[in-house]
């Protein structure tokens, strides 16, 4: 495990930003797998810089997002499909047909839950996973449960997961209830990854994940048994 500490939230996404833009240098054809929530704007942000300054082509670049909330149509301002679009996918040369995110208005979710699994194997696996932490340590939206959830899933949001994600919509009633998740093993067969942490109120379930048992009441704990984990850290380490 690599720990770097960053002075700054700034600091935080242009370490991370640089990660992934080495691996989009050096690997054009790099699937990433891609979080959504405050922690990557920054580093979207500085992607896109590094994009028009015509330092970064993401026109062989492979996506699939961890994660979207069930119900939400792609247009719906608050999914996680819009956030992409906005945030990273509209700002670059991607094609999006290269972009996936689970679709939450699909009628069949068990189906599109396996839909998405055979994605990522057809896809060979993703080379680099950025993932940010809630501060129950989930990852994806693997709350904290009994049992490691292998594959792509819907789940029922934690109450403080709910709470943590109304700030994003007018009321808390909005906050969809559900979504769907990318499962442990996929995000542990990821070649490598990235975890992003910006926050003194994430020091303590960081410190949980990285140094506590493995447990999947911690979700993020079983990052501690990947060969190339890289975390970056500003004010939490
Ligand atoms: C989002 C996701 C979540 C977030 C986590 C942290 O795609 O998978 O696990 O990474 O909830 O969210 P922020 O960054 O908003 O603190």
């Amino acid at each position: 495990m690599k720990l770097l500490k960053a002075d700054s939230p700034q600091d935080m996404s242009r370490k991370a930003a640089n990660i992934i833009s080495a691996q989009i240098i050096l690997h054009p054809h790099s699937v990433l797998g891609l979080a959504t929530g405050s922690s990557p704007i920054g580093t979207y942000d500085q992607l896109v810089e590094w994009y028009q300054k015509g330092d970064l082509d993401f026109s062989e670049v492979t996506t699939v997002n961890l994660d979207e909330y069930c119900g939400l149509d792609g247009s719906h301002e608050q999914s996680y499909r819009y956030f992409m679009n906005q945030h990273l996918f509209n700002r670059v040369n991607i094609n999006m047909e290269q972009t996936h995110v689970p679709n939450g208005k699909a009628e069949d979710v068990a189906a599109e839950c396996r839909r998405y699994d055979s994605l990522i194997a057809s896809l060979g696996g993703i080379d680099l996973q950025l993932l940010g932490l809630g501060h129950n340590g989930h990852i994806g939206f693997n709350e904290p449960s009994g049992a490691f959830e292998k594959t792509t899933h819907c789940v029922a949001l934690g109450e403080s997961t709910i709470q943590a994600n109304a700030r994003f919509f007018d009321s808390i009633d909005e906050v969809p209830r559900k979504a769907i998740t990318m499962g442990i093993k996929s995000i542990m067969q990821a070649k490598k990854i990235l975890l992003i942490v910006n926050g003194e109120d994430k020091r303590d379930i960081l410190h949980q994940s990285l140094f506590g048992p493995v447990t999947p009441n911690v979700p993020a704990s079983i990052l501690q048994l990947h060969p190339d984990l890289t975390v970056v850290a500003c004010n939490a380490l």
